[in-house]
C-alpha cells in the first residue's frame, strides 16, 4: 500500500484492472487472480524490494560442495542475502526503482533464480502459493473497496527494522476512503 501510494499511476493502473475484471457487484475471490496479471506484478515488486525474509532461513551444508565456485566444506551455515540478489544491478534494471510492469516481462518460474522472496529448491516455503494469494486478495480487496490517499505530502517512510523478518519501521498512516459501489461490497463478508 506505501509503494501504491507513492505511485499513484500504479495504484490507478491496478484499480482500473480490478474494476474492469471483477466489476462491482462482488468481492474479488481467489478464481479472479488469474484474470489480475498488475496485481500479481505490484506483490512481486514488493517482494522484490522488501522480501519479507531478506536472509531467507540459515542453511546448513549437509556436505561439500561448491557453491558460486567457492567451496563449501560440510557443516557450514550458508545465508543467502536475497535482499542483495533483488537489488543486483547487474540482474536488475533501475534495482531501486518501483516498476511493477517489469515483471510482465519475466517468467519467475523460469528465471526464479534472481527473484527469491520464497527460497529455492527443496527448503524453499512451502506456503508460497498461499502467501501470495493471501496477500494479493488482502491488497486486491483495499483497492477495489477504498480511495486511498497519503496524509503526508512527502514520500513514504520506508525505513524498516531488518532484522530477521522485515517489518516497516513506522507503521503505515493513510485516508481511505469508501468507494461508492463499496458498502454492497463489504455486507458480502
Ligand atoms: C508472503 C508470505 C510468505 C513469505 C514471504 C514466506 C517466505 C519464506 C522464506 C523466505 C522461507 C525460507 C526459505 C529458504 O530458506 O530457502 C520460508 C520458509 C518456510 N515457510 Fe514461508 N513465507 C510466506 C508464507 C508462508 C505460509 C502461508 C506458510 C504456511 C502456511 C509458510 C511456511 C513456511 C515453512 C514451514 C518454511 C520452512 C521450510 C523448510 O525449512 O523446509 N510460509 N518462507
Amino acid at each position: 500500500m506505501s509503494l501504491l501510494l507513492d505511485h499513484p499511476e500504479a495504484l490507478h493502473r491496478l484499480r482500473k484492472e480490478i474494476d474492469t475484471n471483477v466489476g462491482y457487484g462482488r468481492l474479488l475471490n481467489d478464481s479472479d487472480l488469474a484474470k489480475l496479471p498488475f496485481l500479481r506484478c505490484v506483490v512481486n515488486e514488493t517482494l522484490r524490494l522488501y522480501p519479507t525474509v531478506p536472509l531467507l532461513l540459515p542453511h546448513c551444508s549437509s556436505e561439500d560442495c561448491s557453491v558460486g565456485g567457492y567451496k563449501i566444506p560440510k557443516d557450514t551455515i550458508l545465508l543467502v542475502n536475497a535482499w542483495a540478489m533483488h537489488r543486483d544491478p547487474k540482474v536488475w534494471d533501475e534495482p531501486e526503482r518501483f516498476k511493477p510492469e517489469r515483471f510482465e516481462a519475466i517468467e519467475v518460474e523460469r528465471e526464479g533464480f534472481k527473484f527469491v522472496p520464497f527460497g529455492m529448491g527443496r527448503r524453499a516455503c512451502p506456503g508460497a502459493s498461499m502467501g501470495l494469494r493471501t496477500v494479493s486478495l488482502a491488497l486486491g480487496a483495499f483497492v477495489q473497496c477504498f480511495e486511498w490517499e497519503k496524509v503526508v505530502e512527502s514520500n513514504m517512510d520506508m525505513n524498516y527494522n531488518s532484522k530477521v523478518i522485515m517489518q516497516k519501521a513506522t507503521p503505515l498512516e493513510a485516508m481511505c476512503i469508501l468507494r461508492q459501489h463499496a458498502d454492497r461490497l463489504l455486507s458480502q463478508l
